[in-house]
């Protein structure tokens, strides 16, 4: 399967410490939960069991060494952390939430980014987890309960159709929307690499990517419709593909006036620009604004990011007559 990468050898700066990096156990990670509790419980609490924690550059993330079963302490069911990789926490760090937004979940499960999002509110404003797979739903459900996000409602559309095929149909707007898009999952490889996951995986093909690029386009959109004038949306995937990340945002830029392309800054981390040309393809300058998260710069899984914004009516440039 690794071979499949080679097609990102133009792309990927420093190819063959990439390459390399894909051989690499990913580290494991947690995120403190701050509705329930502070970071140094969680470190005196897990150094009980003789875990090792070290901050990541992020609020509340830690790696941890020497915690053989992380997910069944009696501090993980009570909710004090939830095991998550520095990648998977980028997101919501990037969208600017506040306290008493409303704000869309599109694609929630397993609530990861959820709740993470739901701890920065304080657990006010109003957060709706969506998630259109049933059985995916209960760990959602699950993750929602454990870790004590109360302001947030799990709904279970077709994030293309929220809440209605015809958007014209639904008065909500939201401040912030977080479209956490399903993917091929390329960006995973490392972390899976050595676990029965492996096996079940998909070979990764240009083909894969396509066929999901349609329906991300589709997602997308919709996100973007839902936003209040002035409201953010983050766009993001654990792949490396050009045509889930890019080329879906190019997308949006092509059909909606009045979104724009955003850039962002996370301290102490390397995130690489997103890419303005692929096989022929010549994207928005402003695509240079979105992220690339590779495992040879940040230890953690692939990861793209864009943040988006929607301009409200009277900021956008008024028609070329
Ligand atoms: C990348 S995962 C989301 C991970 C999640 N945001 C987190 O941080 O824990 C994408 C999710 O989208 C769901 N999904 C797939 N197609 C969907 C659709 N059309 N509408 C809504 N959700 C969908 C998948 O079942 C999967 O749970």
């Amino acid at each position: 399967m690794e071979s499949h990468f080679l097609i990102y050898r133009e792309i990927i700066p420093d190819f063959d410490d990439f390459l390399e990096s894909l051989d690499q156990p990913h580290p494991s990670h947690l995120r403190v939960n701050r509705i329930k509790t502070t970071s140094d419980v969680v470190i005196e609490r897990l150094g009980r069991y003789k875990a090792r924690l070290s901050p990541l550059p992020v609020e509340n993330g830690f790696a941890f060494e020497g915690l053989e079963k992380p997910g069944a302490t009696l501090e993980y069911f009570l909710g004090f952390y939830h095991l998550q990789g520095l990648s998977s926490m980028l997101p919501p760090l990037i969208l600017d939430v506040e306290e008493e937004h409303s704000v869309l979940d599109m694609c929630a499960s397993p609530g990861s980014k959820t709740t993470q999002i739901s701890a920065i509110m304080r657990n006010r404003g109003l957060l709706i987890a969506n998630e259109l797979n049933r059985r995916r739903l209960s760990i959602l459900k699950f993750h929602i309960e454990r870790l004590g996000a109360t302001n947030v409602v799990v709904t279970s559309y077709q994030a293309q159709n929220f809440p209605t095929k015809y958007p014209d149909r639904t008065p909500l707007r939201f401040d912030r929307v977080l479209l956490d898009a399903p993917c091929t999952g390329e960006g995973r490889y490392r972390t899976v690499l050595r676990s029965d996951e492996a096996e079940k995986m998909r070979p990764f093909s240009e083909k894969g990517s396509q066929i999901m690029s349609r329906y991300q386009k589709q997602m997308i959109l919709r996100g973007f419709d839902l936003l209040k004038d002035g409201g953010i949306m983050v766009y993001s995937t654990c792949t490396y593909s050009p045509y889930e990340n890019e080329m879906v945002v190019d997308f949006l830029l092509k059909e909606r006036e009045g979104a724009e392309v955003v850039p962002f800054k996370l301290k102490g981390l390397k995130i690489e620009q997103g890419v303005t040309t692929w096989k022929g393809m010549v994207f928005d300058p402003s695509l240079s604004n979105t992220g690339r998260v590779y495992p040879h710069r940040i230890d953690s899984w692939g990861f793209f990011m864009a943040k988006i914004r929607k301009l409200s009516l009277n900021a956008r440039k008024p028609p070329e007559i």
